[in-house]
């Protein structure tokens, strides 16, 4: 418990919370501006158009409101809750809907707006799942994309950063529901 404090070890910045030491990754300038860069990509391929974004809950919401405000193009918004079942740190692959769309996507131009691309199972089960539904067509941008082996296509068209294959928190995404509300993408470095 307590304030989020950082120390400096080995001249790196490291966060001691909860017996975990929580590294910096990428930090908020870098983010700043890879979103933007995205906005602007979406922004110039979209033009004339009016997509829907799909955001998957509950990882990607600081995601959807820093990206959203830097695509200048009328979007609408609907948003999707999945759970995959599995322990904390792996997903097993198999994905629940929790919380579905409010309005049909029939004939829409959608764009799914993901925190991160681990197994890739989570992605190809809601590609999948919303194609079923008839848009018009179906694009992806996601923050992260973890470099694991994966046997499924990428299906990323707009992507953040590839990151290393480490278990990372904040910008929205969590360990155990926590860390979401840093305002950096961190990693766990270990447990101590
Ligand atoms: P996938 O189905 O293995 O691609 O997993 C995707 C989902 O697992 C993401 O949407 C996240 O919610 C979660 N996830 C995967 N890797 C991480 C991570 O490093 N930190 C936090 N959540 C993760
Ligand atoms: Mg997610």
């Amino acid at each position: 418990m307590g304030l989020y404090k950082f120390k400096k070890i080995n001249g790196e910045k490291v966060l001691i919370y909860d017996n975990m030491k929580i590294k910096v990754l990428i930090d908020e300038k870098k983010l700043r501006r890879r979103v933007r860069e995205l906005g602007q990509e979406i922004t110039r391929d979209y033009k004339d158009r009016d997509p829907v974004l799909v955001s998957v809950l509950r990882g990607s919401f600081i995601f959807i409101a820093d990206i959203c405000r830097e695509i200048k193009i009328p979007v609408t918004f609907d948003f999707m809750a999945v759970s995959s079942y599995g322990n904390s740190k792996v997903s097993s692959g198999i994905v629940r809907i929790t919380k579905d769309l409010e309005f049909s996507i029939e004939n829409k131009e959608v764009i799914i707006i993901e925190d991160i691309v681990d197994s890739g199972r989570t992605l190809n089960y809601l590609v999948k799942n919303l194609q079923a539904r008839n848009p018009k067509n179906i694009e992806v941008c996601a923050l992260l994309d973890k470099d694991v082996p994966r046997k499924t296509e990428n299906k990323v068209k707009y992507k953040g950063f590839d990151i290393p294959n480490k278990f990372v928190v904040g910008y929205g995404l969590d360990f155990e529901e926590k860390y979401r509300n840093f305002p950096f993408i961190g990693y766990i470095e270990n447990e101590q």
